[in-house]
């Protein structure tokens, strides 16, 4: 097993360009099994979590090619519409496959993903939505087995707006008899780079990155080029890491407009943030302003940039708060960075940190994927000797190259096995 060693103390300096967007990829990548035909998807990132879903579509019969970066996919000749319980545990966005498998052939098994370190993540707003499109629907063994002559349109309104559920229900109503509408629906940019690949195979929908989402069923779709958007997690990483190392860093290749809700926030901590065109630079403050946050889905401040912010209040001057509302376990981050000497007190859903300017190495263990990243972060600007971050497969899943991007940056970082 790998882990990443880190020396902290030096401050980010350079350009990093920035990979497409894994949570874009993925529901992009199942939406190839809508039709056959050879799909080009460019900007793919090579990650974990994209050979996964890779493995389990070659499982059904999907036949893939690759160069650097770019994807084909094609689904002509599809023979078993299983998600087995092996793979589907690795990666719990598996369940994208449900939606189109059932638009396409009527029938698909999935293994129901099981909780996971960030909290109990049911996928009862899926299945519910897809019962209402007149699936039947049953769970055996630990599978959900769902069938579907051809679903039809229907009026859905989730309770919570999710991301995934949002998008397996697109891919399930693009080739259903009649109308869907989805209320309360997710208004992630990933969403509305799904809706505009379904649109290039000759979808009909509307109003994707708003709450309302309109899908008129049409009768075929054929395969299409796509450029994946680019990961503004990943760039909200390195925007994070300039302001801590007190560093100046173009994060180029991005879409700022994705990341208002962080640039907001990064603002108050007192780093320069100047967006253009299609990069943002930042020069990290000094000292760093104390900013409370919480969580919301877009365009609020993402869920999954929340650890990493938490280590920059970390090396804060002040207390602040951070509030997580979308996941109701996402702080195990937090024993970690106390191991590197973090003052945290958590309160159900609300952490309050005391920034004590700064961090100390430590041995540490990443939790999840982004928990590893926030670890990475306290590791740049911790003092007094090297941080080794342990279980960084969690990393793997969704950063492409990440230790080489930060060495380009000037950080002292490298990969060991254990
Ligand atoms: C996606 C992202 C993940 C991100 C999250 C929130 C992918 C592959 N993953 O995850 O990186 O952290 O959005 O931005 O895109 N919920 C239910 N029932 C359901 C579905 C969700 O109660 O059927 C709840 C969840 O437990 C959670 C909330 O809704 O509390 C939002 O989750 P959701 O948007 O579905 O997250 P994912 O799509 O799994």
């Amino acid at each position: 097993m790998d882990k990443i060693v880190i020396q902290g103390g030096n401050p980010l300096r350079g350009s990093v360009e920035i990979s497409g967007a894994k949570n874009a990829a993925l529901p992009i990548i199942a939406a190839c099994l809508l039709t056959g035909g050879w799909h080009r998807l460019n900007r793919v990132p090579r990650l974990r979590d994209i050979h996964t879903i890779r493995r389990i579509m070659e499982k059904l019969g999907t036949v893939f090619r690759d160069q650097d970066n770019v994807l084909e996919v094609n689904s002509d000749n599809l023979f078993l519409h299983k998600a087995p319980y092996e793979l589907v545990k690795t990666m719990r966005a598996s369940i994208l496959l449900l939606g189109p498998l059932l638009a396409r052939y009527g029938r698909a098994e999935i293994s129901l993903p099981g909780g996971c370190a960030i909290g109990a993540r049911p996928v009862n707003l899926h299945l519910k939505a897809l019962a209402a499109m007149g699936a039947d629907i049953t769970l055996d063994h630990g599978y959900i087995n769902a069938r579907a002559k051809r679903l039809k349109g229907a009026e859905i309104f989730f309770d919570i707006p999710t991301v995934t559920g949002t998008e397996n229900i697109m891919m399930a109503a693009v080739t259903a008899h009649g109308r869907t509408l989805l209320k309360n629906a997710a208004k992630e940019p990933e969403i509305q780079d799904l809706a505009k690949m379904l649109r290039a195979m000759g979808a009909d929908i509307e109003g994707d990155g708003t709450d309302s989402i309109v899908i008129n069923g049409v009768d075929a779709l054929a395969a299409c080029e796509h450029t994946v958007i680019p990961d503004r997690i990943e760039a909200g990483t390195f925007m994070i890491a300039a302001a801590m190392t007190r560093g100046e860093v173009e994060v180029l290749g991005c879409r700022p407009d994705h990341l208002t809700g962080l640039m907001e926030k990064l603002a108050s901590t007192g780093a320069r943030i100047v967006p253009q065109g299609d990069r943002v630079t930042v020069k990290g403050p000094d000292p760093v302003e104390s900013v409370d946050i919480k969580t919301m889905p877009y365009p609020g401040f993402p869920t999954d940039l929340q650890a990493q912010f938490m280590a920059l209040m970390c090396i804060a001057k002040d207390w602040s708060m951070i509030r997580e509302t979308v996941f109701e376990n996402r702080f195990i981050h937090v024993s970690e960075l106390r191991r590197m000497g973090a003052e945290i007190d958590i309160n159900g859903n609300q952490a309050l940190v005391k920034g004590k300017g700064e961090l100390l190495s430590a041995p540490v263990m990443a939790t999840d994927l982004r928990a590893s990243a926030s670890l990475l972060l306290a590791g740049l600007v911790a003092k007094g000797g090297n941080t080794e971050v342990q279980r960084i497969y969690h990393l793997d899943r969704g950063y492409e190259a990440i230790e080489k991007k930060f060495r380009e940056l000037g950080a002292a970082i490298w990969r060991e096995q254990t």
